[in-house]
C-alpha cells in the first residue's frame, strides 16, 4: 500500500515524527508532501522558520519516509494523490472531515494528534522565553 500525507513540518518535533511513523504502519511506501514557504504563508499567515529546502531535507532523512515533494497548493491534493498513485491519505485529526471528498480516489484516514506539542507553541515559548 502507498501512503501519502501532507504538512509543513516546521521546527520538526515529536508530534511530526509520531504521525509519520504511524502513517507508515498503514502501508509499505510513505510519500510526504511538504508545504512550500508560500503555501505556508497563505495557510498560516507567516513564513516557516525553516526554509522549504531544509524541511524537505529533514523529512527525506527519516527512516519511515520513502519519497518527498513540495506541496505548492492545497487545491491540488487530488492531483498529487493520483500522480503518486497513493492508496491511502493520512492526515492529523486537526483536519478531521476536511478531506472526506477524496475518498472516491483513495482511503482517507485521520490519526489523532500528539497532545501538547505544536510548532506554533514552540515558537511562542522560544519568543517569550518561558522555559
Ligand atoms: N501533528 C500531530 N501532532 C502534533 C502536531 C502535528 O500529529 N502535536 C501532525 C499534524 O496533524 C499534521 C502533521 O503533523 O498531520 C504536520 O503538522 P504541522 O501543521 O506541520 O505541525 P503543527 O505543529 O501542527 O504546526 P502549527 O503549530 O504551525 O500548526
Amino acid at each position: 500500500m502507498r501512503i501519502i500525507t501532507f504538512g509543513t513540518f516546521d521546527v520538526f518535533h515529536a508530534g511530526h515524527v509520531n504521525i509519520l511513523e504511524r502513517a507508515k504502519l498503514h502501508g509499505s511506501h510513505l510519500i510526504v508532501g511538504v508545504s512550500s514557504d508560500e503555501l505556508n504563508m497563505s495557510k498560516k499567515q507567516r513564513y516557516p522558520i525553516y526554509s522549504q529546502e531544509d524541511r524537505l531535507h529533514i523529512i527525506r532523512s527519516l527512516r519511515c519516509v520513502d519519497e518527498v515533494f513540495i506541496e505548492e497548493s492545497l487545491e491540488l491534493k487530488a492531483e498529487y494523490i493520483k500522480y503518486y498513485n497513493a492508496d491511502i491519505l493520512v492526515m492529523g485529526d486537526d483536519w478531521a472531515g476536511k478531506f472526506d471528498h477524496l475518498s472516491n480516489i483513495c482511503q482517507v484516514i485521520y490519526l489523532p494528534r500528539t497532545p501538547s506539542v505544536s510548532t506554533t507553541e514552540i515558537i511562542e515559548i522560544v519568543k517569550t522565553k518561558r522555559y
